[in-house]
């Protein structure tokens, strides 16, 4: 399955055709959830595999055996993504760890009535922005990025993959009364206190850790140690899907790295857009765009 130039377009959202098909799209919406599942959610490029890492770490106890031998994608496969039935099944991990990037105005209906236990990651969206147009000069499945005013443009405007940024962080964070168990966290949070983000994650899905735990935990999901391992770092993806020599998935791991992007006038203009798309939600505290 190769598809690198198949766009797949579902509910009015675009989606890369190397990793999604109609039917994959479909079932996940019918998902049946299990109250023990552990579902991480995120826009792309919010820490995503950060967290993937952690929470698997967690469920080992601080033990990195598994996290050195089975890819990220196998540990916590991507529900919406057309290998996803047959890792779930393969896969020895318990609870069941899930990856999702799809919105809740998708997903929504199928997490009714289940008590798995969501964690909502977000992330500086000018951070994400500009993590997710050096991603999408690497990944040959995702149409060329053009100049970063034009790529700036169609995040602002929510036709990249996967939709509009706005419209997914609202979607998740304003059900968080009728989705039971969801824990939003933020990469700012993971980045700048990844004690007290492990420490939150492991006590959100009933895994307490003692201390010696918690700091493998810590080591074994930092920068340096992710970018090494070759489980996490889709250096084990073939060249002509993902081009390395173009650049690495693990990039730069900073925050406020948007500052070296953006010019004055296309941060205005950001600020502008965002205060108006963010107008109806509360989250203005909790994404960190300094
Ligand atoms: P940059 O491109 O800014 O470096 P996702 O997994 O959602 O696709 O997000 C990828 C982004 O998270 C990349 O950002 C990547 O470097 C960063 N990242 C992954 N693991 C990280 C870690 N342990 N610490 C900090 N950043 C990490």
């Amino acid at each position: 399955m190769a598809r690198l130039d198949v766009i797949e377009m579902f509910h009015g959202i675009s989606f890369s055709g190397h990793l999604h098909t109609q039917e994959s799209l479909q079932s996940a919406l019918k998902f049946p959830f299990q109250d023990t599942d552990i579902l991480i959610a995120s826009y792309p490029k919010s820490g995503t595999t950060w967290m993937q890492q952690m929470v698997t770490l967690i469920s080992s106890r601080g033990d990195p055996h598994l996290n050195q031998t089975v890819p990220n994608w196998a540990r916590a496969p991507w529900l919406e993504q057309y290998y996803f039935a047959k890792a779930l099944e393969a896969s020895s991990i318990r609870p069941r760890v899930i990856t999702t990037h799809l919105s809740y105005q998708l997903l929504g209906p199928a997490l009714q009535g289940s008590k798995a236990k969501v964690i909502y990651v977000s992330r500086n969206p000018k951070d994400v922005v500009v993590s997710y147009y050096h991603f999408h000069k690497i990944a040959n499945f995702l149409p060329e990025p053009g100049t970063f005013q034009e790529f700036l443009n169609q995040f602002l405007e929510g036709t990249l993959h996967f939709g509009s940024w706005f419209d997914h962080i609202k979607g998740w964070t304003s059900h968080t009364a009728s989705v039971d168990n969801l824990l939003h966290i933020t990469y700012e949070e993971m980045s700048s206190d990844p004690h007290g983000a492990v420490k939150r994650v492991s006590s959100f899905i009933q895994c307490p850790l003692v201390e010696n735990e918690v700091n493998n935990c810590v080591h074994y999901s930092n920068f340096s140690s992710m970018k090494d391992n070759k489980m996490v770092n889709y250096t084990l993806v073939p060249g002509e899907i993902m081009d390395h020599s173009k650049g690495s998935f693990m990039r730069k791991g900073e925050t406020g790295d948007w500052k070296s992007m953006f010019t004055e006038e296309q941060n205005q203009y950001f600020e502008s857009i965002f205060k108006s798309k963010m107008q109806d939600s509360t989250l203005e505290s909790k994404s960190h765009r300094n």
